[in-house]
């Protein structure tokens, strides 16, 4: 690692860019150079919300992570030195498994063209990892800034609502029930696959940088 390397993960991946460049935003070098092409580009320019992801950071103050969700296309990649990033791929995929608040989408039919729906997806997110449960004012508020031609927004708002209501799995969620090491004991017994049915988890935040 070179002295000015920029160091900072996305999804749990360690990136180093020996050579950031100033004047590249992260929604550019995401698609571009990493080639994660699940944040969409839509304006360009802060008004659209279809490139939103999610930035944490360590506070030291507090010492907890904060996160935010922040457009890309406003976010230069050499102001994320130390930054956790989580895309649409670190939430969940058809290959790995829906998370929750994409599934709550397929099934309320808050997705038409498809392509406000990674922006949507990771402003609920960001909500949800702050607050566990959210009013529906607070995911109106959430979603203010991502734009749909669409749907009518209904449809979304219904969906995320939805997933605020609690778990499919009631009191068998993997929240209420000691964790990871309980949920695969139990998806085990079910024949289900863990991703399938919770991913109510966070994913840990990188010991990295967890700069005390
Ligand atoms: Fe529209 Fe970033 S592309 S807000
Ligand atoms: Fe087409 Fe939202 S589903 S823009």
């Amino acid at each position: 690692e070179q002295h000015n390397a920029l160091v900072f993960f996305l999804n749990g991946r360690k990136i180093v860019e020996p050579y950031p460049d100033a004047r590249v935003n992260l929604l550019h070098y995401l698609r571009q150079k990493l080639h994660q092409t699940g944040t969409k580009e839509g304006c360009g320019q802060g008004a659209c919300g279809a490139c939103t992801v999610m930035l944490s950071r360590w506070d030291q103050t507090s010492s907890t992570v904060r996160h935010v969700s922040a457009n890309a296309c406003l976010v230069p990649l050499c102001s994320l030195y130390g930054v956790a990033v989580t895309t649409v791929e670190g939430v969940g995929s058809v290959q790995n498994g829906l998370h929750p608040i994409q599934k709550s989408l397929v099934d309320s039919g808050g997705m038409q063209c498809g392509f406000c729906t990674p922006g949507m997806v990771m402003s609920m997110y960001a909500l949800l990892r702050n607050k566990a449960q959210p009013t529906p004012a607070d995911i109106q508020q959430a979603i203010g800034g991502n734009l749909c031609r669409c749907t009518g927004y209904r449809p979304i708002l219904d969906a995320f609502n939805s997933v605020v209501s609690g778990c499919p799995l009631g009191e068998n969620c993997c929240q209420n029930q000691g964790g990871q090491e309980a949920l695969e004991k139990q998806t085990e017994a079910d024949g289900k696959s863990e991703k399938e049915v919770c991913q109510a988890q966070d994913p840990i935040f990188p010991p990295e940088l967890q700069l005390s």
